[in-house]
């Protein structure tokens, strides 16, 4: 499996570690879009799109964004076409977000969240199957919206 990543500068530090964390322990390829560096300001919603792209001309089929609280890049995020970003806090909301949203994107706050909660909602978000039936009728209407 291949993600997609990317922080503005709010939550460089927390990127770092979910980077290490997805290479080293669950083996998994990683496609880094930054930022950089935590010293220099950026726009979390340039770091939206590098992923958001990569899931719309399927080279990757899930991302990971954060930004200082997680609520400005998957506001942007959601903006394309097929993103489904979920904000989430703790490993039910990132379970859920899995088994009712089939969300592409998991977001979280590198100002909110600690990395032993983010390690594991990341792995409850790659391990919990998309329920689909009544969710889908659901997201096909997301998908009229976005027409
Ligand atoms: C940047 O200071 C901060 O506004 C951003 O990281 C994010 O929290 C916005 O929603």
């Amino acid at each position: 499996m291949k993600i997609a990543i990317a922080s503005d500068h709010g939550a460089f530090e927390l990127k770092q570690k979910i980077i290490k964390y997805l290479i080293r322990k669950k083996n998994i390829e990683v496609l880094d879009f930054g930022t950089d560096d935590e010293n220099i300001s950026v726009d979390y919603a340039d770091y939206a799109g590098k992923v958001a792209k990569q899931i719309m001309n399927k080279n990757v089929e899930k991302g990971i964004l954060l930004c200082g609280t997680g609520i400005g890049i998957s506001i942007a995020a959601n903006k394309y076409k097929g993103i489904r970003a979920a904000l989430c806090h703790n490993t039910y909301t990132a379970r859920m977000s899995s088994l009712h949203n089939d969300a592409n994107i998991l977001v979280f706050g590198g100002r909110i969240t600690g990395i032993e909660i983010a390690k594991e909602m990341v792995n409850v978000w790659l391990s919990t199957k998309y329920e689909s039936g009544r969710h889908q009728r659901r997201i096909n209407k997301i998908h009229k919206i976005e027409k």
